[in-house]
């Protein structure tokens, strides 16, 4: 982390307006989320943004399934996203699509720019054409016998049966897989972005700490390889934005979806003046900029975006943060393989925080995957927030209201080895949001919470009640629990910020980070009610068997 008088802007990768928002997606929207919101109990200025992915053919494709215009689809789409999003508290300061005019505008102001400095090139090359459709291919539409180890079905770039990587026109009798015809090889023209031109400049970038250590081994062995020109033009029919002088070419979603995340910005800009836009984005920003992505777009946010950045004179991103998959019974979560879990599916059953939490205790700074398994989210949410700090609220609660009319004592134990245990944990746990180690916060704040509750247990207030001389001591004991109760949902409100925001309510305070270390005192509380509902196992099973 650089200076902390540093402005931060966030960014997720844009999910594609052809499917519904599912829990892959939702993990990594939630763990830039909870990055953010910590950061701002931390009294950091931070911008979170996001937007519809939503040119290709894969989109143009759907639009024509569902009978509905491409303009439409992406409509209907967006508001539905932005909805799902919402009721995961995931907020974004500008949700936007990148098919809006400024992200058109930026695309050719980009591009006639990387023109000029002779970064682009036309080439013509060969590829699959479907004549029943009249359209080019790209490689997921292809299928054909792997050139390598002559298996049958494989797709267009790479065969799963030997790994041999391709390129689709030397596939055995490809056919297309929408019209599933035999496919021809055309020819055409297409734009080319000189990758190889920025090579110096890449080695040096991701030199410069930007990258996760995995991640950097990976695009270190590309970069010593060559760095083949990448192709940014699409033929028509597309969903795009048409190119520069040019009737019948288009942007590939891959050019212009990066680009979004300079439009959603300026977007941002232009609905609010306290914002400035070339504060963020010119080459001596001293801002910061972070990229939250899933491990299976880093070669074009580590290799491509930063040189497009480069060639148009734009700042760099300040760190790439990749995260690994989230999988279900060992698939990728996705909408064309594997299982599908979509947002409103899960809430149809369960609770966002409870998500939130579960993908917490298991996230990290790493691109390992994340295996989904339901009876192990409830054991987790029954044990850790309903068993030990519910527990620890309720518990105190109800001595404070039996005896002491819900006012905590003006005496607050601070001199206790489990509350210095709390204050001194507060430097450990903002490293770790900082760093991503959530699981690692998540571990912490449920050692705090036994701890807490242990002090309960051994200072044992039922039995010290029985005696009217030891009042006052009970008093003490419990008003320091709901003190520590307290702290653990200060820990917690970046991951779970409806029950904080509920717990808020019932302490009749605001939960601040800068607090941390000043106990409520002599303080009228509000009555205990259920802060967090026990998952039934049953229920897992229910939802098991709807999926
Ligand atoms: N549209 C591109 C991103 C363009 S960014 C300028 C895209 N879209 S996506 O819908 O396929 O994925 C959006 C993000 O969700 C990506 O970072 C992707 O890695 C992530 N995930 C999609 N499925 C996922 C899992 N099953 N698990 C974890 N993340 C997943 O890529
Ligand atoms: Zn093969």
């Amino acid at each position: 982390m650089k200076s902390s008088i540093n402005k931060m802007l966030v960014t997720c990768a844009f999910p594609y307006a052809n499917g519904d928002i599912h829990l892959g997606h939702l993990l990594e929207q939630i763990q830039a989320d909870i990055w953010v919101r910590y950061f701002r109990m931390k009294n950091r200025s931070v911008i979170f943004i996001c937007s519809d992915d939503t040119h290709g053919t894969a989109i143009m494709l759907q639009a024509k399934k569902l009978q509905i215009s491409p303009d439409q689809l992406i409509h209907d789409v967006q508001k539905k996203h932005e909805k799902d999003f919402l009721q995961f508290s995931i907020v974004h300061d500008n949700y936007s699509s990148t098919h809006s005019v400024t992200n058109k505008n930026f695309c050719i102001k980009i591009y006639n720019h990387l023109l000029k400095k002779n970064f682009i090139k036309e080439k013509k090359i060969i590829q699959l054409y479907d004549t029943h459709f009249k359209m080019f291919l790209s490689d997921r539409f292809i299928k054909g016998t792997c050139p390598q180890c002559k298996s049958k079905n494989q797709y267009g770039d790479n065969c799963d049966v030997c790994g041999s990587i391709y390129d689709a026109t030397e596939l055995l009798n490809a056919t297309s897989e929408l019209s599933h015809a035999p496919l021809k090889k055309k020819s055409s023209n297409h734009l080319f972005f000189k990758l190889s031109s920025f090579s110096n400049f890449l080695k040096k970038w991701v030199n410069s700490d930007v990258l996760q250590v995995s991640v950097f081994n990976k695009i270190n062995e590309w970069l010593s390889g060559n760095l083949n020109s990448w192709n940014i033009s699409r033929d028509k029919p597309y969903f795009g934005f048409l190119i520069p002088n040019y009737t019948d070419k288009f942007f590939y979603v891959w050019m212009d979806a990066p680009i979004g995340y300079i439009s959603c910005f300026k977007e941002l800009c232009d609905m609010n003046q306290d914002i400035n836009f070339d504060d963020y984005w010119s080459i001596n920003s001293k801002h910061e900029l972070y990229h939250f992505i899933g491990k299976d777009i880093i070669y074009f946010h580590a290799l491509f975006w930063p040189a497009i950045l480069e060639g148009y004179g734009y700042r760099k991103p300040t760190k790439i943060f990749a995260h690994g998959y989230l999988t279900f019974k060992g698939l990728k979560l996705s909408k064309s393989k594997g299982s599908m879990i979509t947002a409103s599916k899960w809430l149809s059953c369960f609770d966002s925080d409870s998500l939130r939490y579960y993908f917490s205790s298991k996230l990290s700074d790493t691109i390992q995957d994340i295996e989904m398994n339901l009876y192990d989210y409830a054991r987790k949410i029954n044990s850790d927030i309903v068993n030990s700090i519910i527990n620890l609220a309720s518990r105190n609660a109800s001595f404070l209201e039996k005896y002491f009319y819900n006012v905590l004592s003006n005496d607050i134990i601070i001199t206790s080895t489990v509350y210095k245990k709390f204050i001194n944990s507060s430097l450990d746990i903002e490293k770790l949001f900082e760093n991503r180690k959530f699981s690692l916060v998540v571990q912490k704040i449920r050692y705090l919470s036994d701890l807490a509750n242990k002090y309960i247990t051994d200072k044992k207030p039922w039995i010290l009640i029985k005696n009217v001389f030891n009042k006052q001591k009970v008093h003490k004991i419990c008003s320091l629990g709901i003190n520590l109760f307290r702290i653990l949902i200060i820990f917690l409100k970046p991951i779970m910020p409806i029950l904080a925001s509920n717990v808020e309510c019932f302490l009749n305070t605001s939960l601040v980070w800068k607090n941390i270390r000043e106990p409520l005192m002599n303080h009228k509380i509000n009555k205990f009610s259920c802060l967090y509902k026990r998952i039934k196992m049953s229920s897992i099973d229910d939802f098991l068997s709807q999926i």
